[in-house]
């Protein structure tokens, strides 16, 4: 993983050979993105943002606006910065938008700088670490997923780029009204405090611990955000009644997580399918420049 493909011949690498050869194989491709869970195009002439787009808009999925913490910037169409936190940081395994209704079920990301060391974007099968975790803490896991979860996340009062999670409120939820704000996160099934130093305080739950998605094989996956969030400085994680977690078992988890990771190398003008449901991903630090862009769709 990721399964790769490259071109058949050196000079069918430019982009209208690709974008020809994907239109005509959108369902076999999609398929394979699921077989598979991740797929990479290495070898292509894939130079900018609306190159990228191209590819994105080929495939006719729909977008789906991403919603959550990290920075980002509109760049062109459907395509974004990925998380703009300084890159001497770890952005820790996630499903991306685990805790929203409407997660996308494909994240396309696209290399236009790769990083000179480090930088590289782990995946990590997420059954895998459910599998694991029922094998050490069967008790445990039956008792989360029996009660459910349930996470606060404060969003700061304005954007702090120096933040990896420093999206201020306004920017995550798209609007300066507070009230919008309110409606908005009720539709993402968020409930909302508003703190005296004009943050906000975002309250989900109950939320699964894992999950089962059509056509994944039965894999039950690890579709939560526990050990990202747990005893963090702006974040918690608790069961739905208010219940601690486990300390070990939340420490034993990020273990896991981490022993299954597969180290993904970015080379210039890679273009890497995530099938979201059934992967975690991160980003692990990395030396400047880095420039990494993406695509979400349902
Ligand atoms: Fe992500």
């Amino acid at each position: 993983m990721p399964l790769v493909l490259e071109p058949p011949e050196a000079d069918k690498g430019d982009i209208e050979s690709l974008l020809l050869g994907l239109k005509a194989n959108k369902d076999w491709f999609e398929q394979l993105i699921i077989t598979n869970s991740a797929v990479l195009l290495r070898g292509f002439d894939v130079k900018n943002p609306q190159d990228f787009n191209e590819i994105v808009e080929t495939f006719g999925w729909e977008d789906i606006r991403y919603v959550g913490p990290a920075p980002r910037t509109h760049i062109y169409k459907r395509v974004w910065t990925a998380n703009e936190g300084p890159l001497s940081e770890f952005i820790y395994y996630h499903h991306e938008m685990v805790l929203i209704k409407e997660s996308p079920k494909k994240l396309m990301l696209f290399c236009e700088v790769p990083p000179p060391e480090g930088g590289e974007t782990p995946i990590v099968p997420s059954f895998r670490v459910t599998e694991r975790m029922v094998e050490e803490f069967p008790e445990a896991v039956e008792e989360m997923e029996a009660k459910g979860l349930k996470y606060t996340f404060t969003a700061l009062s304005k954007n702090d780029t120096s933040s990896m999670r420093g999206r201020g409120w306004e920017d995550a939820f798209g609007t300066s009204d507070p009230e919008e704000a309110e409606k908005r996160a009720k539709a993402l099934g968020m409930d909302m405090e508003w703190l005296p130093n004009g943050g906000v305080k975002t309250i989900l739950g109950p939320r699964p611990l894992t999950r089962v998605f059509e056509g994944r094989k039965g894999r039950r996956m690890w579709f939560n955000t526990v050990v990202g969030m747990h005893g963090k400085e702006l974040s918690s994680a608790t069961m739905a009644d208010g219940t601690e977690l486990p300390e070990k078992v939340v420490k034993r988890c990020g273990q896991i997580i981490e022993e299954e990771s597969i180290q993904f190398q970015w080379e210039k003008g890679d273009v890497l399918f995530l099938d979201n449901l059934a992967l975690l991903h991160g980003r692990r630090p990395s030396k400047p420049p880095r420039r990494v862009l993406v695509a979400t769709c349902k």
